[in-house]
């Protein structure tokens, strides 16, 4: 496969700053992920069989999947995957953990997911990085595997708008994260994955994307 190579360069400028991130990310995330913590378990409680998730960071989701679940977890930073794997430890389910980049998937079969899972990685991605992560997800999801996203966007709530301009700049120094990311938009121009459903899991912030691949 051809990598582009400006492609290529953004990707290594977001692993560059997760690998410095690794180091304190559990601390500077854990006013979020007071929050975060309750939905997880909610957002893994239905999944089962074959699952991949894309950017597994420190592995926060890793210990709520069923131990009947056989998981692929993917991750960029060399530093994050690090940590994610003390966290595999304690999950209940198998767990094979690969450093690979979710926009080449090198080493991952087609069409052999029950799910694609990912909280938070397509909002750090700039978007054209973002359509090929999503072709990749259309490519190893199994025909009718399912996949869920969780993903920050832009309020329309003129004070929460307000609050995400002054962070913005610190989300996206800190994290790569940006609120205009357009996910469900990428999603609805791919040929295989259908959107079928959409719903906030707080304020008109945090936007929970489901679908199949048909
Ligand atoms: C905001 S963190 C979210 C981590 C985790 N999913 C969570 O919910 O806590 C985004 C993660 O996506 C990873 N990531 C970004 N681009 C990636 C890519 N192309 N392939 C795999 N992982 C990527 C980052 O390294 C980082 O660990």
């Amino acid at each position: 496969m051809r990598v582009n190579p400006e492609f290529m360069q953004e990707n290594s400028l977001l692993r560059a700053k997760y690998n410095i991130t690794a180091m304190f990310y559990d601390i500077i995330d854990y006013p979020w992920e007071r929050i975060y913590s309750q939905w997880r378990p909610v957002l893994l409680r239905d999944v089962r069989g074959k699952v991949l998730e894309a950017g597994v960071g420190t592995g926060r989701n890793l210990k709520h999947y069923h131990s009947s679940v056989e998981l692929v977890g993917l991750e960029l930073s060399e530093k994050m995957i690090r940590k994610a794997k003390k966290r595999a430890e304690r999950s209940p389910c198998k767990i094979e953990l690969i450093h690979e980049d979710a926009t080449i998937m090198q080493s991952v079969d087609s069409n052999q997911f029950d799910w694609v899972f990912s909280t938070f990685m397509c909002c750090v991605m700039p978007n054209n990085l973002q359509t090929l992560a999503i072709e990749q997800f259309s490519r190893v999801l199994k025909p009718g595997g399912r996949f869920r996203l969780l993903e920050m966007v832009y309020s329309n709530n003129k004070n929460i708008r307000r609050r995400q301009d002054i962070f913005g700049p610190y989300v996206e120094k800190v994290f790569g994260a940006r609120f205009d990311r357009n996910t469900l938009h990428h999603l609805e121009q791919s040929s295989k994955l259908k959107v079928t459903g959409t719903r906030f899991l707080k304020d008109d912030v945090y936007l929970l994307i489901e679908g199949i691949k048909q």
